[in-house]
Formats: structure tokens, C-alpha cells, sequence
């Protein structure tokens, strides 16, 4: 009896851990070896339901893949993902991630240019820098997103 209770309960654990697996969302990261910051986005990102997939490049043919898929020169920061076609440049906060994904616009996709202080994956600390999230278009174009205020 008490271990069929305890099978079930293993059971349980094991259905309810496959499924927050199953949900978490791909995020192929491109990084140089060595990014601290790079890991500590990656970090916050599985914190709140991305399963993050890092693969480290050299830094010029990193900057050349960011040009590739549409990162404008001015919106460049550490890291590039992709995530469900999107572009997500540097220390883009998971909730704007979330919310680009909810209303799929016709875009490159996020950044966070910089690597402004206390944006996730920077936050060290309490010192918050403002920074703000843009949206880059189809053309290249940005426009903000959201806006983080500084402390
Ligand atoms: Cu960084
Ligand atoms: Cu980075």
C-alpha cells in the first residue's frame, strides 16, 4: 500500500517534471567563450521558461551574424538569439521575449543595445540603469518597445 502511494507520487513528480520541460521555449544563443553576462541571461531566460542553447563563436564572425539576420549596427550588444524566428539582441528582459511571442509582429525581432546595468543578465546588485527595449522592423528600423526606468 505505502509503496504503491509512493510510486504515484514518483509518477507525479516525473509527469509534472516532462511537462515543464515540454513547454519550456528553444532559444538558440550565439555567444564568444567566455561571456559571463552571456550565461547570466541564459540564467534569468530558463528561470522564466526558455530552455537556452548556447554555441560560442569568434567575435567578428559573431558581429557578421547579428548584420546577417537583420541586428541594426546601432541596436549590437553581446549575445544574438533566436527564438521562433525572432531575433532577440543582448539583455532582453524574458517578459518582452513573452510578449513579442504572444503578438507575433512583423518584425526582425527585440534588442537591448549595450549592455546597460541592471538589465538581466547585468544586474549586479541593486544599481539599475534606464534602458529600453526596441522593436527592430522588417527595414531595419527601431522603434521602443518598453521602457525599464533606473534607480
Ligand atoms: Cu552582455
Ligand atoms: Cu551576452
Amino acid at each position: 500500500m505505502t509503496s504503491g502511494k509512493a510510486l504515484f507520487a514518483v509518477m507525479l513528480t516525473a509527469l509534472t517534471a516532462g511537462q515543464a520541460l515540454a513547454q519550456a521555449t528553444q532559444m538558440d544563443v550565439k555567444k564568444t567563450n567566455g561571456c559571463g553576462c552571456c550565461l547570466a541571461w541564459m540564467e534569468r531566460m530558463q528561470e522564466n521558461g526558455f530552455a537556452p542553447q548556447g554555441d560560442d563563436m569568434f567575435a567578428g564572425l559573431l558581429v557578421r551574424y547579428k548584420l546577417d539576420n537583420g541586428v541594426p549596427p546601432k541596436m549590437v550588444s553581446c549575445h544574438t538569439a533566436m527564438v521562433e524566428g525572432y531575433v532577440i539582441e543582448g539583455h532582453v528582459p524574458a517578459a518582452d521575449i513573452r510578449r513579442l511571442l504572444d503578438e507575433r509582429p512583423d518584425a526582425v525581432g527585440l534588442a537591448v543595445p549595450g549592455m546597460p546595468l541592471g538589465s538581466p543578465g547585468m544586474d549586479f546588485g541593486d544599481a539599475r540603469k534606464a534602458f529600453d527595449v526596441f522593436l527592430i522592423g522588417p527595414d531595419g528600423t527601431t522603434e521602443i518597445y518598453s521602457s525599464y526606468p533606473g534607480n
